[in-house]
């Protein structure tokens, strides 16, 4: 299959373009969106053979459920068998935006969305390129981000590419994708809400809304409850390690003759001559550059990749997060 790119307009998108992807979409095409976080690979979530040609694109297993995107509340009612007040109230602060919310699922919702399971996780998107496809396509979206199946997420239409040419029908190139981490998953179907991926919104935020959540996804022990939050995931081709003493590992790696790609923290310089790229000091800009850096330096010969491990705190859990996935070991 040849996949086409259309550059479109991130602010105010093409109306005719808008209109030709939403009719690939109702004919069970795939369609990589950008979303505020990262890019997304579409496709009608009431058409279950649609929801499968992503699985089969992405190399996905099965039993790894699909986010579904709406354009507000009223279209994620459907959806649901019901909608708990804390959800409610979730989705008035964060929607739209990068929260997702796990509910139970409605009949409406083919089984192969869902891997079978009996909930549904469901995000209203805030881009305009986003909306403006839901809006058109007139159904829901099935989007996980779209990469192939444990490899970095796209936060750019080349890095979709990278891994999707030739098995989707079109990607959407509104350019980067601001955010650049996944929206924070939170289960709304126990009491209290328990995190299942951590994200733009961090904890704090969602407990003033809601009170006290169960943050247990905190500790790397604990279990995994998100089927998706597999151990490796996020991964680049190059072998990765987060190092509180980057410096001298770098060095150490180099003296043994090893090409390394050095990801820095606020610092562009290097003493060695090593690969390196640098991200903010602070979280959101160092979540906005994170995967396209590793984009980056996974494009490039290198050994081992080597990041400078970032500071601790609730507003730098999802970047922690997805450091610990992309590490090999
Ligand atoms: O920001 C995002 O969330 C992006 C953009 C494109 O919207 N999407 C995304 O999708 O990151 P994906 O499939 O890469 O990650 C979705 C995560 C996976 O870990 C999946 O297992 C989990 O959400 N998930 C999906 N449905 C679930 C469910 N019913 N219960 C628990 N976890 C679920
Ligand atoms: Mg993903």
């Amino acid at each position: 299959m040849k996949t086409e790119v259309w550059q479109i307009d991130p602010e105010q998108p093409d109306a005719k373009l808008l209109a030709k992807a939403g009719k690939i979409l109702r004919r069970g095409g795939l369609v990589a969106m950008p979303t505020e976080t990262v890019y997304g690979l579409a496709a009608n979530a009431l058409d279950a053979q649609a929801a499968e040609r992503i699985y089969a694109a992405k190399g996905r297993t099965p039993t790894n459920p699909l986010i579904v995107h709406v354009l507000d509340l009223t279209a994620a009612i459907p959806l649901t068998r019901e909608i708990p007040e804390p959800a409610h109230r979730l989705a008035a602060k964060f929607w739209p935006g990068p929260l997702t919310l796990v509910l139970q699922k409605s009949d409406a919702v083919p089984s192969i969305v869902t891997a079978g399971g009996a909930t549904i996780a469901l995000r209203v998107p805030s881009h305009p390129v986003a909306r403006g496809l839901l809006q058109t396509a007139g159904v829901p979206l099935a989007a996980p981000s779209a990469n192939r199946s444990n490899a970095l997420s796209p936060t750019r239409a080349d890095h979709v590419l990278r891994g999707l040419d030739g098995r989707i029908d079109l990607v959407l190139d509104a350019g980067p994708a601001h955010g650049g981490i996944e929206s924070t998953v939170l289960d709304v179907t126990c009491s209290p809400p328990r995190l299942l991926r951590p994200g733009l919104i961090v904890p704090a935020d969602l407990e003033a809304i809601v009170g006290p959540i169960d943050r247990s996804i905190r500790s790397a022990e604990g279990p995994l409850r998100s089927p998706g939050m597999l151990k490796k995931h996020y991964a680049p081709r190059t072998p990765l390690e987060v190092s509180a003493e980057s410096e001298e590992r770098v060095r150490q790696l180099v003296a043994t003759g090893q090409r390394v790609g050095w990801l820095r923290l606020g610092n562009q310089s290097s003493p060695m001559h090593v690969s390196v790229r640098a991200l903010p000091s602070n979280a959101e800009g160092y979540a906005a550059g994170l995967f396209a850096a590793l984009h980056e330096l996974d494009e490039q010969p290198l050994d081992r990749i080597v990041v400078e491990a970032p500071p601790e705190g609730d507003a730098w859990l999802g970047i922690h997060d997805r450091l610990s996935r992309a590490c090999h070991e």
